[in-house]
């Protein structure tokens, strides 16, 4: 229902936050969010910030007490405090349920197994020495991918293990998961949407390259370069699974399209996703305007991209820690389509995600040479 007056209480006051406080500003929805420190992102443009500890029970028990409705931008979150404040009363989108699921990857997986949901075939370890058991005794062979079951992200909990000196060198430490190379054609994203009407929606798939170093999203390409009938599939698919995770919300749906054209889930989340930034400039409605109707229950918005679009993270160069400097921006705003977010981070750090920048064009062509000009041009600097 439509009311300005509720009280969204967001858990986390990142960048997502803060690009979630900026759409409920449109709709004049207050937002109060709860993250460490009052200088986080989302700080200058939520209604209020609360600091504290997203991951303390008491703090978000406490956090939620006076809000009418509770959602995040970090899945990961105390669970246990969101699932006893959906017992006494309180809504929470997506449910404290179907995160438990999806922050830990194992049980992501089981879930996928269970449902069968295709993915790529993995076994679940104790630790790394379980693992490295598994290899010596010939039940799982290298290569192979190791990610860790909890607090991974941005590649940060994944190893791809290829030989026997990796198994020593670069394996990951603590309970993990290890799962079959997928051999990857082109990785892509669907944002699916639900509201507790169970009306869905989808974004176009998107497509992801990665920065071969920092183990980042490099380009994000919208429409994605794949054929039409491989799209429905992918969309279909993102459909199901964010039925059967009964999330109401955004669900970004991370896939593989293998060499043998077989579409595999890789991982979802349940919040606004890095792949759907560019919909802020090119789609009728932006992933976070999505997001805000779906957990309010309203109607889902045009999903429609109005122009083709190349997404680009701008992060902080590899030799630089300090105070923050932007170089290159006056070139890159005086070419067309240039569309700059700026994170409002005081500090960079190498390959810090410091904001993105998302080219549109009439074709892609056009959209791809702007972005690469950008990416030669925009230098985050100290
Ligand atoms: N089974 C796999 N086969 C091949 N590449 C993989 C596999 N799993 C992950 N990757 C690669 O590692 C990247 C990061 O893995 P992911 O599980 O998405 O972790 P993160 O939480 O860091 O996004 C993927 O986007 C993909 O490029
Ligand atoms: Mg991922």
């Amino acid at each position: 229902m439509f009311n300005t007056n509720q009280k969204i209480g967001i858990l986390g006051g990142g960048q997502l936050g803060k690009m979630l406080c900026l759409a409920a500003a449109n709709f004049d929805f207050k937002t109060y969010v709860l993250d460490a420190k009052s200088d986080y992102p989302a700080a200058s443009v939520c209604t209020a910030f609360s600091e504290g500890d997203f991951k303390n029970f008491d703090h978000v028990w406490e956090f939620g007490q006076d809000k009418d409705l509770i959602t995040i931008e970090i899945e990961h979150v105390n669970t246990e405090a969101l699932h006893a404040l959906e017992q006494a009363g309180k809504t929470v989108h997506p449910s404290p349920r179907a995160l438990d699921l999806i922050k830990d990857k194992g049980l992501q997986k089981l879930f996928y197994r269970e449902n069968n949901i295709p993915t790529a075939e993995f076994e679940l370890f104790d630790d790394e020495k379980a693992l490295k058991e598994a290899v010596n005794s010939g039940r799982w062979s290298l290569p192979l991918v190791q990610k860790t079951r909890t607090a991974g992200y941005d590649g940060k909990g994944v190893v791809i293990l290829r030989n026997l000196a990796d198994l020593t060198e670069k394996i990951l430490p603590g309970p993990c998961l290890a799962e079959k190379l997928a051999p990857i054609q082109t990785e892509i994203a669907v944002i699916a949407a639900r509201n507790a009407n169970d009306e869905v929606s989808l974004f176009p798939a998107v497509e992801m390259a990665f920065h071969p170093e920092a183990n980042l999203v490099e380009w994000l390409i919208c429409p994605a370069r794949i054929a039409p009938l491989v799209t429905a599939e992918a969309e279909a698919l993102a459909e199901r699974v964010i039925r059967t995770f009964d999330v109401c919300g955004l669900l970004a749906v991370e896939m593989f399209l293998t060499t043998d054209g077989q579409l595999l889930i890789n991982e979802v989340a349940p919040r606004p996703h890095n792949s759907g930034h560019h919909t802020i400039n090119s789609a009728v409605t932006s992933q976070f305007e999505q997001h805000l109707r779906a957990i309010c229950n309203l109607p889902l918005g045009n999903t429609e991209q109005i122009m083709p679009a190349v997404m680009l993270n701008v992060l902080g160069e590899p030799a630089y820690k300090g105070p923050v400097r932007y170089e290159g921006v006056d070139a890159c705003l005086a070419l067309p389509g240039v569309h700059l977010h700026l994170y409002s981070k005081a500090h960079t750090a190498p390959f810090r995600k410091m904001g993105h920048v998302t080219v549109t064009a009439s074709n892609l062509k056009t959209a791809l040479e702007n972005a690469q000009f950008v990416k030669n041009t925009l230098k985050v600097t100290s």
